[in-house]
C-alpha cells in the first residue's frame, strides 16, 4: 500500500483525535515501519488494518466507518496532489466511471507497485451510475466516501446503495444516482 495513504490517514487520525491518538495506535500496532511512512514509499497492507483495528479500539468507532470518513478526507488530498488528473472531467459520474480506464491506469504508471481495486461499470446514464467494486482488501467503505465526495466536488448531491456481493467485501455493488 502506498504511503500517501498511510500519510493522509494518521493526519486525519490528528487532526479528529489528536496527537496522543496517532502515538497511542502507532505503539498498539507493532509496525515493521515504525509508523514512519513517505508518501512515495510501499508498505504493507497488513499495517493499515492494524492501525485501522486499533484506532477503532480507542475510538469506540466501527472499522467501517473510520473508513467512509477517511474516504471524504482522501479526495480532498486527491484534489491537492492529483489535480492535473482530476481536471479532465465536467461531472462526478464522468470520473467515477473512468477510475477503471483512465485514472488508475495513470496512477499504475506513476506507481506500478500500487494495490489498485477494480471497478466494472453495469449501467451509465447522465444521472445514474452502477459499478462493482472488486478488491481483496475489501475497503469498499473508503470507496463510498471518495464518491460521495465526488459529487460534491461538482456541488452535487447523490444516493448511493451498496449490495455485498461477497460476505467479506471483496466484492460490492453500487448503484449511485444523482440528486
Ligand atoms: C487506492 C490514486 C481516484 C478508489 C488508490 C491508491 C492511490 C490512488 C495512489 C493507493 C494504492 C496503493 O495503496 O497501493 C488515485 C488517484 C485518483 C483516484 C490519483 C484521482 C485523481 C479514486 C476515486 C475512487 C478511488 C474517485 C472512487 C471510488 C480507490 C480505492 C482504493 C484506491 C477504493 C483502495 C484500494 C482498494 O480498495 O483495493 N487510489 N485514486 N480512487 N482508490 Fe484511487
Amino acid at each position: 500500500m502506498k504511503g500517501i495513504v498511510f500519510t493522509e490517514f494518521l493526519d486525519l487520525v490528528e487532526s479528529k483525535f489528536g496527537l496522543e491518538t496517532v502515538q497511542q495506535i502507532i505503539d498498539e500496532s507493532e509496525l515493521e515501519s515504525n509508523g514512519v511512512y513517505t508518501s512515495v514509499g510501499t508498505y504493507k497492507f497488513n499495517e493499515m488494518v492494524s492501525l485501522l483495528t486499533n484506532l477503532s479500539k480507542a475510538t469506540k468507532i466501527a472499522p467501517n466507518d473510520l473508513l467512509r470518513v477517511y474516504g471524504l478526507h482522501f479526495f480532498d488530498a486527491l484534489v491537492n496532489n492529483y489535480g492535473s488528473i482530476l481536471k479532465s472531467y465536467k461531472g462526478p459520474i464522468e470520473l467515477l466511471s473512468s477510475i477503471e480506464g483512465h485514472i488508475h491506469v495513470q496512477v499504475r504508471k506513476l506507481y506500478p507497485d500500487a494495490e489498485l481495486p477494480q471497478f466494472e461499470t453495469l449501467e451509465q446514464t447522465d444521472e445514474k451510475l452502477v459499478l462493482i467494486y472488486r478488491s481483496s482488501r475489501s475497503l469498499y467503505p473508503f470507496a463510498h466516501g471518495l464518491m460521495e465526495k465526488s459529487f460534491e466536488h461538482y456541488g452535487q448531491n447523490c444516493d448511493i446503495k451498496h449490495e455485498l456481493l461477497k460476505e467479506d467485501g471483496s466484492e460490492v455493488r453500487f448503484e449511485i444516482v444523482k440528486k
